[in-house]
């Protein structure tokens, strides 16, 4: 079967064919032949409660029965406003939430609300934002500027607009003659620096917990909460990306609780609809959103708005989604399954290839590398990423790398069981692997 399809962040020339899923049951997808493979990267980080959930389905079945879609402009729609409010309680700090289809356009929301806010309360200097080296905000021009991954945009870089951006404290990979503790203070200190050199810098931006796309980087602990008093004392407003992060990801509802740093605008997509619509939501303080009232001839209100803004299906989704954490305790959940990933990290750091497991809740990254004393990365030329995904699929498991960088990131309601299958395939798919690199 010939497909017209083009696939996101793939060289096409070296597959010419994908294999058809065309079914979707609890943790496991099926292929057309009736193949079944392990869902090792929730659909891209965002399943939830894994494929065809009932609860999740019935939950759209009946709402699509009764309203699919209407629209936010000049109208708003139940589910929409039910789900604003569940956000707004579960969030501290937040007082409206802005809606919008996926990751990128909330981030990219996120940036233009800063920027309107400065202009709205008169100080129209401050045009810039600052963020951390190997951030990852989404894939639109202005997330593509705000958090920039060289490998993925340089080519990009005539399009984009400048950021000044300050080191990412990744433990793996310190500049010589730093321990890890002075690394952090270094980091730290760029920051500080940054924002006293700076009088126009409208907003820091980072993800929240960790970086994952840029190479997965947890943070240490107190790192986020000083950057968020940082931007306090400068008077900056401190961004969060939670799209990947929060929901649970980390082990955490809310990931700016946990790291005691209060946003004042933050971004929330992937699980929020259970990992089964496309639905972000922007969540600003009260402080942000007071600035865009005023009269209507000053023009205050935000200018950003799309078609299918707080889609009813995608919302009332969401509100089962919520639902369910609460009533299945998903949060004490993983935090077993995270303990369960952690006592494997050992046996997988000691495997050939394996330089460094970074881990945190239901998120692990296995950095491979050719050589492990010097940490030298495995050169493109061994394609590793097409390695890896057709050595998992012999184990029955779908894994997707970054780069060379091996990732387990179920659904989050995974079982014991079930993680065992996947963190014992990843680790056959590693072993295997070496003997071809
Ligand atoms: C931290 C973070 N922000 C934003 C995005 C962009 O989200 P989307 O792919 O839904 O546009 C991603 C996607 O992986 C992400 O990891």
């Amino acid at each position: 079967m010939s497909s017209f399809v083009w696939h996101p962040y793939t060289q096409m020339k070296d597959w010419p064919k994908f294999d058809v899923i065309s079914k979707g049951k609890g943790m496991w997808l099926y292929d057309s032949h009736g193949n079944a493979l392990m869902d090792g990267v929730a659909s891209m980080w965002c399943n939830v409660w894994g494929h065809s959930n009932k609860e999740l389905t019935d939950s759209m079945i009946k709402q699509t029965r009764k309203l699919q879609h209407s629209s936010l402009f000049n109208l708003t729609n139940d589910k929409a406003e039910e789900l604003a409010e569940k956000l707004i309680k579960l969030a501290p700090e937040m007082y409206r939430v802005f809606y919008s289809d996926d990751g990128s356009t909330a981030m990219e929301i996120s940036a233009k609300m800063a920027l309107q806010y400065w202009h709205n309360i008169g100080e129209r200097k401050k045009t810039k934002f600052v963020s951390l080296e190997n951030g990852y905000h989404g894939d639109t021009t202005g997330t593509m500027s705000l958090g920039y991954v060289p490998s993925f945009f340089s080519k990009f870089k005539p399009m984009l607009f400048p950021v000044l951006r300050t080191p990412s404290p990744n433990r793996y990979r310190i500049p010589k003659g730093y321990s890890f503790d002075d690394y952090q203070e270094f980091c730290l200190e760029k920051i500080e620096q940054t924002f006293s050199k700076n009088n126009n810098i409208a907003a820091f931006v980072m993800e929240s917990g960790a970086q994952i796309a840029g190479g997965v980087v947890v943070y240490p602990e107190g790192f986020q909460k000083k950057i968020s008093k940082m931007c306090k004392k400068h008077n900056i407003l401190f961004i969060l990306d939670e799209i990947a992060t929060g929901f649970g990801r980390l082990g955490s509802m809310i990931e700016y609780q946990n790291q005691e740093s209060i946003p004042d605008i933050v971004s929330f997509g992937k699980m929020l609809s259970g990992g089964y619509l496309s639905l972000a939501a922007t969540l600003a303080s009260k402080k942000i959103y007071d600035s865009f009232l005023g009269e209507y001839k000053d023009m205050k209100h935000f200018f950003h708005g799309h078609t299918f803004t707080g889609n009813p299906l995608a919302c009332a989704t969401a509100l089962t989604n919520l639902s369910l954490y609460k009533k299945y305790n998903l949060i004490s959940k993983i935090k077993k399954r995270a303990i369960q990933i952690q006592s494997r990290i050992e046996e997988i750091s000691n495997l050939d290839l394996v330089g460094d497991v970074r881990h945190k809740g239901m998120l692990m990254g296995i950095e491979l590398v050719s050589n492990k004393k010097t940490k030298t990365q495995v050169s493109p030329q061994k394609r590793l990423p097409q390695k890896i995904f057709t050595e998992a699929k012999k184990h029955g498991i779908y894994q997707r790398t970054l780069g060379n960088i091996v990732m387990v990131i179920p659904p989050l309601a995974i079982s014991e069981r079930e993680l065992d299958f996947l963190l014992d395939g990843t680790i056959k798919t590693i072993k295997n692997i070496a003997f071809h690199v």
